[in-house]
């Protein structure tokens, strides 16, 4: 079932929860890890309120954000009302509003645990990127917390880094790392009874530059 409607109802809190479940150090290693460089153009997919957008703002890049919820982007357009260099989408992941190979980094923070097809949304989003563009996903490591399907919507209990590695070699990526970032995401079930903590991964991958032709 799609997650639309429940981010579409937590738009305006999106910001305080996001604060409770994980830091800005989730940010800053993905954006570390993608060594950006100012002026150049990012996409950040399942943009929510523009956590990951924000990052690249403050470091000097362009940034399409796309996201499922109008609500979510709305929000997003309110906080960065005036900021240069952004372009809100609304979009889905097996679709992405982006044409092909014209971006030069691609971001996705706690996005692929609420696809349908974590490879196939991958895929799509390498697609956007530029022959030596690159990809970061920030998310969950696999894990046995059951109440996160029914009270925040994931499809996915997290992800092996192993399966997360084949999906970027699949999708024609190179140079790839998953590394940790070297924090939790925590979240409290609703009745008190069940507290998780999840590790996060970092994967990265650069898109490959086509060959010259040899004579
Ligand atoms: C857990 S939130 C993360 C938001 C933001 N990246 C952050 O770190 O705060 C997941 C976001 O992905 C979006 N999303 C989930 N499934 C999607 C899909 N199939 N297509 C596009 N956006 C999707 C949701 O609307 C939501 O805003």
């Amino acid at each position: 079932m799609s997650s639309k409607p429940y981010f579409d109802a937590v738009a305006q809190q999106w910001d305080q929860m996001r604060q409770s479940f994980f830091s800005e150090a989730v940010r800053e290693k993905a954006i570390a890890v993608a060594g950006v460089q100012p002026g150049k153009l990012a996409a950040d997919i399942g943009a929510g309120t523009g956590f990951i957008t924000q990052g690249l703002l403050q470091n000097g890049l362009q940034v399409i954000a796309v996201d499922q919820s109008e609500a979510m982007l709305m929000e997003m357009k309110r906080k960065f009302a005036g900021a240069k260099g952004l372009d809100c989408r609304l979009g889905q992941a097996g679709s992405l509003p982006i044409p092909d190979a014209t971006v030069d980094y691609v971001f996705a923070n706690m996005y692929l645990h609420h696809v349908e097809s974590p490879p196939q949304a991958i895929q799509e989003m390498v697609r956007t990127l530029k022959p030596g563009g690159k990809l970061v996903i920030t998310d969950l490591d696999e894990h046995n917390y059951e109440f996160l399907k029914a009270e925040h919507h994931d499809r996915w209990m997290g992800f092996k880094r192993e399966d997360v590695k084949r999906w970027f070699e699949a999708a024609g990526l190179q140079q790839i790392d998953v590394d940790c970032v070297g924090q939790n995401c925590c979240a409290q079930s609703s009745c008190g009874t069940e507290s998780a903590s999840i590790s996060i991964f970092v994967a990265s991958g650069e898109k490959r530059r086509a060959r010259k032709r040899e004579r």
